[in-house]
């Protein structure tokens, strides 16, 4: 175990600045760094980076921390990882062994039964009832190299092999079927996936979170579906998981650019011809949260989706899906209708491998997306294509590509260029700003006090050593901790830091979050005691009426005399401790 100490110091050994901006890029606007917040979707920069405090700030999301918070968040690891990447980073020396203990463990049960499933999976593909399923692999031209890389497996025909081995590593019923695993039937429990192979699902991580079973002997596919995923679960959702995600990240980083496809065997495909900069969809639509995962992954993406018409919408819908958060994909299409992996096994990786290289831009794409089946002699059809394509330039910053697309497009309706541009600069052009969203609950005048004292204490040893003194009672229970926390912090360090603070709440997002509040005050700098003061008094306000209160119902509760005596007299004193804070705050 490492101490705080030690925690601390591979903390400061490294700028945030120069960490945040390996990842995504920054720009120095006064004080402050500002970027594109990759933790909520959004194309405007509200990620304020300071380098003076050491911590991150979204104006926009609530996301906050130091860098390793940040380096924890944006990799999707835990703590101790991140300190690790820190330290090798800082050429700090650090033995912490297994860190997976360090993981929450809410969904320990799921992992650990998907663990056993897949092994179990790949084991029956090795075994001489796996041979058919290894057959049809092979004529499909996958070697047993890339079924162990990616570890295929196989169900087997039995129906119940699977509810067995997870009953024998004492699992739990209730486990097994919100596993997804397993189901309940009139005989008993069963196994959801019989006779199919099996593609394990890994999370971000890559821990195995789901499977894709694919029939392979020839079933009638208007019986069977060609497919069964696994049924959404709390470890498991499509809609934000892409195939191949853990395995491509440092691909897709080092080349700076990242290929979609759809479905895990045409990922597959294109990675045994040495492509790794690639993760697929599987059978849903492209959400927000798959173009963020993107995002992280490189700066340029080439959507590669099947050749077919469903293949072309998904392409548009995907290419608008990553447009909002600020990339502009390039695309890839395919001829014949076919998809990644018949296309090189028609034509060959070599050509293959060279369309990658030579996308077309996402304009060129919707140009003849909006063109299809339209009439360019009809004029209803040319004016509903001009008009589409007019909106979708007014959208765009880049001018040059605005310019040469214009002259295409006036080229095809052969309507003059000038009337064409004359009809974009009539557009109303919507200026982004950078959205700050401030708290739409009025704020009572405690809270706000509370808020103004711990920013104060973040800032300066004083604010903290009259808090000490003064005894005042917070009101909400997570500042209260706050507070107490800083002054644990200030107790042991002699100084306050924020981004050392932040370490103390790895496992609290909400504390974490309310420093982000508190930080996004941004005061000005010059306060003096007297400000401090201020809040201190509007909580001893608070702390005096709370304890009267609680005095009073005593008083009224009790029989005993003496009782009421000594509650009476330390009403009184509360009194002359009220009327005390009110004369106070009459002088200043
Ligand atoms: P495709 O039908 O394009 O399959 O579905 P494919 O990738 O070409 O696979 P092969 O070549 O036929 O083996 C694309 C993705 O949609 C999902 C799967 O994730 C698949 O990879 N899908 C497809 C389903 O979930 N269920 C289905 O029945 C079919
Ligand atoms: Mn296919």
């Amino acid at each position: 175990m490492l101490t705080n100490e030690q925690i601390n110091n591979i903390r400061s050994s490294v700028n945030i600045v120069d960490i945040v901006s390996s990842y995504i890029p920054l720009t120095k606007k006064g004080k402050n760094y500002f970027g594109v917040c990759p933790f909520h979707p959004d194309s405007d920069p509200s990620f304020c980076v300071s380098e003076q405090k050491q911590i991150y700030t979204c104006f926009s999301c609530k996301a906050t921390g130091n860098v390793l918070h940040f380096i924890m968040n944006y990799e999707n690891i835990s703590f101790m990882d991140a300190l690790k990447i820190i330290a090798n980073k800082a050429n700090i020396d650090i033995s912490i062994g297994d860190t997976s203990k360090y993981l929450p463990d809410k969904n320990k049960k799921l992992f650990e039964i998907y663990d056993v499933a897949s092994k179990f999976y790949q084991n029956n593909i090795n075994t001489v009832n796996g041979g058919k399923a290894r057959d049809y692999l092979h004529n499909r031209g996958f070697d047993d190299e890339i079924i162990k890389e990616f570890m295929i497996g196989l169900s087997l025909t039995n129906h119940d092999l699977l509810t067995k081995i997870l009953i024998n590593s004492k699992n739990s019923y209730e486990d097994m079927i919100k596993s997804g695993l397993v189901v309940k039937n009139n005989y008993g429990y069963s196994d959801i996936y019989n006779n199919r192979i099996m593609f394990p699902i890994w999370d971000v991580t890559g821990k195995v979170v789901g499977f894709s079973g694919r029939i392979f002997n020839g079933e009638d596919t208007n019986k069977y579906a060609k497919y069964i995923n696994t049924k959404e679960t709390p470890i498991f959702k499509k809609g934000e998981l892409l195939y191949n995600y853990h395995r491509a990240k440092n691909a897709c980083r080092q080349k700076n650019f990242t290929v979609i496809v759809e479905g895990q065997l045409d990922l597959i495909r294109v990675y045994s011809i040495g492509l790794f900069n690639i993760v697929a969809t599987m059978g849903t639509a492209f959400t927000k949260e798959h173009a963020m995962l993107v995002k992280r992954l490189a700066r340029d993406v080439v959507i590669c989706f099947d050749g077919d018409g469903a293949g072309e919408k998904a392409t548009l819908a995907c290419g608008n899906e990553l447009e909002n958060l600020g990339i502009t994909p390039k695309i890839v299409r395919l001829e014949d209708s076919l998809d990644p992996d018949e296309y090189i096994r028609k034509y060959g990786k070599n050509r293959f491998l060279e369309k990658i290289d030579n996308p077309i831009s996402f304009m060129d794409f919707k140009l003849s997306f909006y063109k299809n089946n339209k009439n360019l002699n009809d004029n209803n059809d040319v004016a509903n294509y001009v008009n589409t394509i007019v909106n979708e330039l007014s959208r765009i910053d880049d001018d040059v590509l605005k310019e040469l697309t214009l002259k295409k497009l006036s080229l095809e309706s052969k309507l003059d260029i000038e009337f064409l541009r004359n009809s974009l600069n009539n557009k109303k052009v919507v200026k982004k700003d950078i959205k700050i969203v401030t708290n739409p609950v009025r704020e009572n005048k405690y809270e706000l006090a509370t808020k103004y004292l711990i920013y104060y204490m973040l800032k300066d040893k004083k604010a903290i050593k009259i808090y000490n003194n003064s005894k005042v009672f917070i009101p909400n229970e997570k500042y209260r901790l706050l507070a107490k926390e800083i002054s644990c912090f200030y107790l042991n360090n002699g100084f306050i830091k924020v981004a050392d603070l932040m370490n103390s709440f790895v496992n609290d997002d909400d504390i974490i979050k309310l420093i982000g509040e508190i930080e996004k005050l941004e005061l000005s700098d010059d306060y003096d005691i007297k400000k401090i003061n201020d809040c201190i008094n509007v909580l001893k306000q608070y702390t005096v009426n709370y304890e009267t209160k609680n005095l009073d119902q005593k008083l009224h509760n009790t029989d005993s005399y003496d009782e009421k005596i000594a509650l009476a007299q330390r009403l009184l004193d509360l009194k002359k401790e009220q009327s005390k804070v009110m004369e106070e705050k009459k002088y200043e």
